[in-house]
């Protein structure tokens, strides 16, 4: 075992305006791009040779990554001339393989942050003798999510569309977003136009008779693809709730990056990372949020569970909860944002000009 596929070419709409400049797996999460997390583990559970499908933004991942080699990686990118969806990105680079049609070969959603223990799905893909296999989470309230049941031996009996009724809701499993794959299976996706494969590829592989495998690992899971739940990866990341090698620091209550400048009273907690170059003022309070690269905190400014863009800039006494700010934004000072507000890249908006509560 030794190949992987990430799949990181998604527009993130859900996570808009962070992935207007910057595509989803690129965003980072605990000082690094999110992705570096994802491949510093697969790198950790001994993956050696690693292909990108990529498609939006294609062009920012080698610059950063390169061949891979001071990940102790090899990295290769392939871009989709059309976004050609889940199934039809892993399809596009199965030529850069080198695993035979038997092997098994991982396939990892480049938005998930997890503690899965990736060696046991491999060894439960092999020795149930699965064609694919699939990492399971169970969830509290899964109707936002395709459901996937499985009988006593864990092989899959359906794949479920979100369900509506309370009847539909037959099991707490979802698909987790990372699979292996037997080489042969990945040939077998139909080439050159859109595929999901999770509404196509894996349903037609159950009613074609194939052995899909289902594996429940209960550890740390998340699915980043909305600003909260961005915000909670980062901050959980900065906090060791969620494992990964690669957070550049001590994990703790907070992570301030090398040239960011922390007025001595500002308190940063609940796993807050200020990036390169952001400036925290005095007397601010900055709480389980992502602060990007040179953004501005103004003093008395106080921000909780919030993510602030690149070189976003926040006016003295102005109060985040909860709020996604774009890249170059001005919020003046005085404002109060709240409730999953998006304040788009490059806005401004002026001192005293929003509120959630009455000024008195
Ligand atoms: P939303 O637009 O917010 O739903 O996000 P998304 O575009 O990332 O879609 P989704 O979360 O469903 O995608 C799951 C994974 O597949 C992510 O890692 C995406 O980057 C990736 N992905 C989705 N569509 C494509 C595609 O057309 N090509 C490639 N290469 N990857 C894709």
């Amino acid at each position: 075992m030794t190949e992987a596929i990430l799949l990181v070419g998604g527009k993130g709409t859900r996570l808009r305006p962070l992935t207007v400049n910057t595509p989803k797996p690129m965003v980072p999460a605990a000082g690094v791009p999110f992705l570096a997390h994802q491949l510093a583990r697969a790198r950790a559970a001994g993956v050696d040779h690693v292909v990108m499908a990529t498609s939006y933004l294609a062009e920012v991942f080698e610059p950063y990554f390169g061949d891979g080699s001071q990940l102790g990686l090899h990295l290769e990118y392939v871009t989709e001339k059309e976004p050609l969806g889940t199934g039809g990105a892993i399809r596009n680079v199965a030529s850069r393989l080198h695993s035979a049609a038997d092997a098994p070969v991982l396939i990892f959603n480049g938005d998930i942050l997890t503690g899965l223990d990736i060696g046991a799905l491999v060894d439960t893909h092999t020795r149930t003798g699965a064609d694919v296999s699939l990492h399971l989470t169970r969830v509290a309230d899964p109707r936002a999510y395709g459901l996937v049941p499985t009988d006593d031996s864990g092989r899959v009996t359906a794949f479920l569309e979100k369900p509506q009724t309370p009847e539909e809701i037959v099991t707490d499993q979802i698909n987790a977003g990372a699979y292996v794959f037997n080489r042969s299976v990945i040939d077998t996706i139909p080439a050159g136009r859109p595929v999901s494969v999770e509404r196509e590829t894996f349903p037609g592989l159950l009613s074609d008779g194939a052995h899909l495998q289902g594996m429940v690992d209960s550890t740390y899971w998340l699915d980043l693809g909305t600003p909260e739940a961005f915000v909670r990866g980062s901050a959980d990341l900065v906090l060791g709730r969620a494992p990964s090698p690669a957070v550049p620091g001590r994990c703790g209550d907070q992570l301030v990056l090398a040239t960011a400048q922390v007025a001595p009273d500002a308190k940063l907690t609940g796993g807050t990372v200020v990036g390169a170059g952001a400036t925290v003022g005095a007397g601010a309070r900055v709480d389980g949020s992502t602060v990007l690269d040179d953004a501005v905190i103004a003093p008395g400014a106080d921000v909780r569970d919030s993510l602030i863009g690149a070189g976003a800039r926040i006016g003295a006494g102005t109060l985040l909860d909860g709020a996604v700010v774009g890249d170059g934004a001005v919020v003046g000072e005085h404002n109060e944002l709240r409730e999953g507000i998006r304040v788009w890249c490059g806005a401004r908006i002026p001192a005293g000009a929003v509120r959630f509560s009455s000024d008195q």
